[in-house]
């Protein structure tokens, strides 16, 4: 549940905030981890979007009174900001996640769906970055032909619905669960202790080059445990976090 700051208009409507899988499943599985960080991102984005939904159309435009250059500018430079995150998002689910999700599942073609869905929305999500780019702050109009309301409104249901099914994809791979789990021990263990360094070098583990970024950022975020790894996730030596220091 949102803890709101006010009785006024916040960020979780008018698209609804995924409720998170780990508080409605108590199965300890990987699945429901990956689908629950999912579900987090997701709900980066999905205020994100409220955000400009609730306030754009309140930003006095050029026609107006109260207009003030610097706030337009700033409002467009945070629907810029939001484009971005939003691309990079689906950038590293489609280059990285979901064919390394496809590789450890051993089911190819497992997430085309959520892939296609992106399709649906990525145009409109191109114009909407184009206009906060192009747009001089006294051009900025919120309603009308050419505001901004129409573009968000030309992909915003395609994008919010990929978001709530693809929270229900990931809940569907309980049963390459096992696999899935890998990505959260075996593999942060195998990089962390394969010293490349040794000998003078053995390319060793044969992973693809972006496994230590995906444990760093994805997988093994957030788990103290990998402190105890004697080498970083690429495999270059560190000092024992545990160990103590001779003088
Ligand atoms: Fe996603």
């Amino acid at each position: 549940m949102t803890t709101k700051p006010s009785s006024a208009p916040w960020v979780d409507e008018p698209f609804h905030l995924i409720t998170t899988p780990s508080t409605y499943l108590s199965d300890p599985h990987s699945y429901v981890h990956v689908a629950s960080d999912m579900a987090h991102a997701h709900n980066v984005i999905i205020r994100g979007l409220n955000t400009i939904i609730q306030q754009a159309p309140h930003v006095p435009t050029s026609t107006e009174k109260t207009y003030n250059a610097k706030d337009v500018k700033d409002l467009l430079f945070y629907v810029h900001s939001w484009c971005k995150m939003v691309g990079h998002h689906h950038w590293v689910e489609e280059s990285f996640i979901f064919p390394e999700i496809e590789k450890v599942a051993g089911q190819p073609g497992l997430m085309d769906n959520p892939h296609h869905q992106h399709e649906l929305f990525h145009g409109g999500m191109e114009k909407l970055l184009a206009y906060s780019q192009a747009t001089r702050p006294e051009e900025y109009r919120w309603s009308g032909p050419s505001g901004m309301k129409e573009i968000i409104d030309s992909f915003s249901k395609d994008l919010t619905g990929h978001l709530y099914d693809e929270i229900n994809v990931f809940l569907g791979l309980k049963n390459v669960d096992r696999n899935i789990g890998m990505l959260y021990d075996v593999f942060p263990v195998v990089l962390g202790c394969a010293d490349k360094t040794y000998e003078c070098g053995h390319p060793f583990p044969p992973l693809p080059w972006i496994m230590p970024y995906l444990v760093k950022y994805w997988f093994g975020a957030g788990n103290g445990a990998w402190r105890f790894n004697p080498c970083d996730w690429w495999g270059r030596p560190r000092p024992l976090a545990f160990v103590r220091q001779t003088e």
